[in-house]
């Protein structure tokens, strides 16, 4: 079988003569030690690297999305980078706030976003908010009409009607979606009409997300082409010109050695040559500034999960189970998409891989599983340190209390140093909420 691919690796990785692995300079087996398991480990310069590319490649225009993974040091991270910040709900702006975000750099989201969560986004002074329904305008007009709260500059979400060619869960921009409004059905322009013609709200642009891990260009350029026609039409019939365009995340990345994403730089390419052709075609008027929000594409590739091997269940002409002391409740994606992962020992990377073996959660689900045929040398042994790579993003963010498992810690890793930006939870917070005594 063959070698692990440590190109899978953050670029700051080195791997020793013997095969031990460190990120940033930290040695991964120490850490597993010093933090215990399951851990998440985020390499802190590689964060920032996909931060600055996406600075280079879009200028002001980018907003990190910070449901892909969010604590106060990557708030304050994304911050010190420059980038803006999107929230999808009121928990994801309390963080930013928190961390001493800047609120008029924050970009709220939500296909259901409460009265209380729009008054304390509109108190607060959130740059902009993405209304995603007609229900969402009419509150958000009585907040400004009927409660005084300063008006917002708002985006008009819209499903351009794209096919993302991705997992359909993570689909977003088809019209049979909950979030915003159809284009071809007429309801984004309708929106956009309610909006000017209520004179409460700035209307400041039209926005679209059409799903994530997304690798064809085409379909971010169909979504352009799309949505430039929506602006042109906005310009026309609306008379009123299309200050921002915001087309959401999205770009993949590598998860398996065969994976092949576009690059940052490629992805902006295609989408600024798109937007510029489809601007001319159309004869638009309006120049409006391109934004972009990205997540995955910033964090998963610096993130790795790091557990320890516990039970091993060799069951004869069938496979072996190899279970850590994780699985669903820090990393949901291989239960809820199918996502596919490798993973290796970080004390011996290099090894030679014989064995053909299944990564088991501790859950009590048999659908629990991490890596389905994962190869692992053949001498693995129980309380060795296993390693599954880019796991940044959404496995922290999505990570949950069942089966009352402890989330993980979260050490971010830089010039030889650990830092721990996230305590572990305790079996004392397990009951922290619970009022019975
Ligand atoms: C509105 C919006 N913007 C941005 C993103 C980030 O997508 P990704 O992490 O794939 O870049 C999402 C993800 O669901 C989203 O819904």
């Amino acid at each position: 079988m063959t070698a692990f691919d440590l190109s899978l690796l953050p670029a700051s990785t080195t791997v020793g003569a013997d095969g031990r692995v460190a990120i940033a300079g930290v040695d991964l087996e120490s850490i597993a030690g010093e933090f215990g398991t399951p851990l998440y480990v985020y390499d802190e310069a590689d964060m920032r690297a996909r931060c600055r590319a996406y600075r280079a490649a879009f200028g002001a225009g980018v907003a990190y999305a910070s449901k892909a993974f969010l604590c106060v040091a990557m708030a304050r991270l994304v911050e010190e980078e420059g980038l803006d910040l999107d929230v999808a709900t009121g928990g994801e702006l309390f963080v930013a706030l928190a961390a001493g975000f800047p609120p008029d750099r924050i970009v709220f989201h939500g296909n259901n976003k409460s009265t209380t969560e729009l008054r304390a986004a509109l108190e607060v002074g959130v740059g902009r908010i993405a209304i995603d329904s007609d229900d969402e305008i009419g509150r958000l007009e009585s907040l400004v009409r009927d409660d005084g709260v300063p008006a917002p500059s708002v985006h008009i979400r819209v499903t351009p009607g794209v096919e993302a060619h991705t997992h359909e869960f993570i689909e977003t921009g088809t019209e049979d979606s909950k979030f915003g409004f159809g284009l071809d059905s007429g309801e984004a322009l309708a929106a956009v009409r309610r909006v000017v013609d209520g004179g409460l709200l700035h209307f400041a642009g039209v926005h679209c997300h059409i799903g994530s891990q997304v690798f064809r260009l085409d379909s971010f350029e169909r979504a352009v082409q799309k949505m430039v026609g929506l602006v042109r039409t906005i310009e026309v019939d609306v008379g009123v010109s299309v200050e921002e365009l915001n087309l959401g995340g999205g770009l993949g990345v590598r998860y398996l050695p065969e994976d092949a994403p576009p690059t940052i730089e490629q992805y902006a390419t295609a989408v600024h040559e798109s937007v510029g052709k489809a601007l001319a075609d159309a004869g638009v008027r309006s120049r409006p500034r391109l934004l972009t929000e990205p997540g995955r594409s910033i964090v998963a590739p610096a993130g790795i999960t790091l557990y320890t091997i516990g039970t091993i269940k060799p069951i004869g002409g069938i496979r072996t189970y190899v279970a850590v002391d994780g699985g669903m409740s820090d990393n949901l994606r291989p239960v809820t998409y199918g996502a596919r992962y490798e993973t290796f020992l970080p004390a011996r990377a290099t090894d030679d891989r014989s064995a053909l073996v299944t990564i088991a959660g501790k859950h009590c689900e048999q659908g629990d599983i991490i890596v389905r045929d994962a190869a692992l040398p053949g001498d693995f042994r129980v309380g060795e340190i296993l390693a599954t790579p880019v796991t940044g993003a959404y496995c922290h963010s999505m990570a949950s209390n069942y089966n009352k498992v402890t989330k993980p810690a979260v050490v971010f890793v830089r010039e030889g140093s650990a830092r721990l930006v996230v305590r572990r939870e305790t079996e004392a917070d397990l009951v922290r909420l619970d009022t019975d005594s």
